[in-house]
């Protein structure tokens, strides 16, 4: 079992800073809505279901911080929702639940101020819950697809480190190996800032779990040579017909994987599918700072002042992708249809 990623300890949020690994396990306490923006903005906590838990408890941090300062409570967070929306645009999940506070904090108007923080913090304790549960649904149901003795490969990091502890492509690794089937991972190690060969690799041995990690420019050959069985990703965003964004290089992988016949599998929760987008080309990509680029790895990786161009997703059209696997089941296309009913269940 891989490690909790974030919990509320002490009327904070407790997280683990994913940047310092896999040199350090460190933890930082959030105690303001500050320290938890720059903590998703810098990537401290990531990936989409992490983003979202993480920005739910922000929120709750928003009603503290104001009933500590004697301000108003309702204004307060309305602040503290305004700036963490702000903090990254891609993952839909951090909106998902932002959206869900807001309700809460709508349908506790004229409340007590310490009411009104319980409320939220119930909200965010429910998120935090929901996502230990989808996750294994996800990886219940993702587990069906994988043969007793399997090779997947994978791409950035969708596990334990990008949830509350269980992760969404890696789920289905876990639960697979839980049920007793061989399961090898070989991970791209995701560059600019190597979710990969940090994060997944990281979670992944601690679990015990055989994992080779490669470099992106690797996975192509990897596919001709290697016994592949299939490829699984998670997700940031889906859009209705079932286009992808997920981090930077996916694309890539997903026509790699169809020119070797390989299955091309997306785990996601279903609060990563945005019914409000027809397809991926109105999805926001995040681009990063150049520096990811030009100092990248700690040391000088490119010249000084040359042009950058740092997109952190890309978008795979549903024609490149076999499956979406969520908790409620294991969706083919046509998408939109399942999704639908899946919403309206
Ligand atoms: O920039 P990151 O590290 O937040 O990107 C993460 C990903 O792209 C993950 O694959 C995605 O969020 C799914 S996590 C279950």
């Amino acid at each position: 079992m891989p490690v909790t990623t974030l919990t509320w300890e002490n009327n904070a949020l407790r997280l683990i800073d994913q940047t310092q690994l896999p040199e350090r396990l460190v933890y930082i306490e959030c105690k303001d809505v500050e320290t938890v923006a720059e903590a998703i903005e810098s990537l401290r906590v990531r990936g989409a279901p992490a983003i979202g838990v993480a920005a739910a408890y922000g929120v709750v941090i928003g009603a503290q911080q104001a009933i500590a300062a004697g301000e108003d409570t309702d204004a307060g967070v309305r602040a503290a929702i305004n700036r963490l929306s702000h903090t990254r645009p891609t993952a839909v999940n951090l909106f998902w639940a932002l959206t869900r506070m807001e309700n809460v904090l709508d349908g506790s108007a004229g409340s007590l101020p310490k009411a009104i923080r319980e409320c939220l913090l119930r909200e965010a304790h429910a998120i935090f819950a929901e996502d230990r549960k989808v996750c294994r649904q996800i990886g219940q149901n993702g587990a069906q697809l994988l043969k007793a003795n399997t090779t997947v490969l994978t791409h950035c990091n969708a596990g334990g480190l990008a949830t509350v502890d269980y992760g969404t492509a890696l789920a289905v690794v876990y639960a697979a190996s839980e049920a007793g089937k061989q399961v090898a991972v070989f991970a791209d190690e995701t560059r600019p800032l190597l979710q990969g060969s940090r994060l997944t690799a990281w979670e992944l041995q601690q679990s015990g779990v055989d994992v080779t990690v490669i470099c992106d420019n690797m996975a192509g050959a990897v596919l001709r040579e290697k016994p592949i069985d299939s490829v699984i990703v998670g997700a940031d965003r889906i859009a209705a017909n079932g286009d992808v964004a997920n981090k930077i290089g996916t694309y890539g992988l997903a026509i790699l994987a169809r020119e070797h016949n390989v299955p091309f599998y997306v785990a996601a929760p279903l609060s990563t599918v945005d019914l409000s987008l027809s397809n991926g080309g109105q999805i926001p990509i995040e681009e990063r700072k150049s520096e990811e680029i030009i100092r990248g790895l700690g040391k000088q990786t490119a010249p000084q002042g040359v042009k950058v161009y740092n997109p952190a997703f890309d978008i795979t059209p549903n024609g490149l992708v076999t499956a979406i696997v969520t908790e409620k089941g294991v969706a083919t296309p046509p998408y939109e249809a399942a999704f639908r009913a899946w919403f309206d269940a």
